[in-house]
């Protein structure tokens, strides 16, 4: 089986308030953007990476693709303001394909046989998308007062990679261009269409690092895993 990796990879990393984009800070003196890059750099079903970037980093992370002997990039396609247009940018250097996965280039702790049960998902059914059950309860809160307890047994808190054939999410992003829809992530694009979106359940340990507790987290998952 083979695939193409999309890795969104040009935000600026606000939330994380580093003053430079957080995928270029360090979890075990290794930079989070090359972490994640080296889960698909090894996984032998993946076939080309195309990393969105800001012209502005461009050079840098040539470099660090060097230093790091990371060969599978294809293309590295400018980034837009929005992570949707990041998306699309590499989905245009790609062309066409059979199965491609868009993946948060912020969720360095993807294992390998989570993105292999999306590939197949995705060429069985056309869409999958990783995620875990929700652990708390839920409730929806509108002005700070509850409105309801959400029955938390179907609530699923979404993750990235998420597969889908390629025609199929080029559609949507076409579709959702002309319409001038922007979504939080590519499976509200298809959804939209009316296609079925399976749930292949993940692992929390993917989290995305988004706010300064999460390096701490990221640390002590990689410190778990070498022993
Ligand atoms: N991303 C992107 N292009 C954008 C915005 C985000 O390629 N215009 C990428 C980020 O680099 C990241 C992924 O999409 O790998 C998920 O986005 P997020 O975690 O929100 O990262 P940032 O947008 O960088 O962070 P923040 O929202 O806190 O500014
Ligand atoms: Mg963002």
């Amino acid at each position: 089986m083979v695939y193409d990796v999309i890795l969104p990879a040009a935000g600026s990393g606000k939330r994380m308030g580093a003053g430079k984009n957080k995928l270029f800070l360090e979890l075990k003196e290794k930079p989070i953007l090359i972490h994640t890059l080296e889960v698909f750099e090894k996984d032998e079903w993946c076939r080309g990476i195309y990393l969105a970037v800001k012209d502005s980093e461009r050079e840098f992370i040539q470099n660090l693709l060097k230093h790091y002997h990371i060969t599978k990039v294809k293309a590295m396609p400018t980034g837009g303001a929005e992570r949707q247009y990041s998306v699309q940018s590499c989905m245009k250097a790609i062309g066409n394909g059979d199965i491609v996965l868009v993946h948060d280039a912020a969720r360095p702790f993807i294992l390998e046989p989570t993105i292999h049960k999306l590939v197949e998902a995705a060429q069985q059914k056309g869409a999958a998308i990783a995620g875990v059950r929700a652990k708390d309860t839920m409730k929806r809160v509108e002005e700070g007062i509850i409105q309801e307890t959400v029955d938390r047994s179907t609530l699923w808190m979404i993750q990235t990679p998420q597969a889908f054939r390629f025609e199929l999410l080029q559609y949507a992003e076409n579709h959702a261009e002309q319409d001038g829809f922007l979504g939080t992530d590519e499976s509200m694009l298809v959804e939209r269409e009316g296609e079925f979106v399976y749930m292949v359940e993940s692992s929390y340990e993917n989290v995305k690092i988004t706010t300064k507790e999460d390096l701490v987290f990221g640390e002590a998952i990689l410190n778990q895993r070498i022993g």
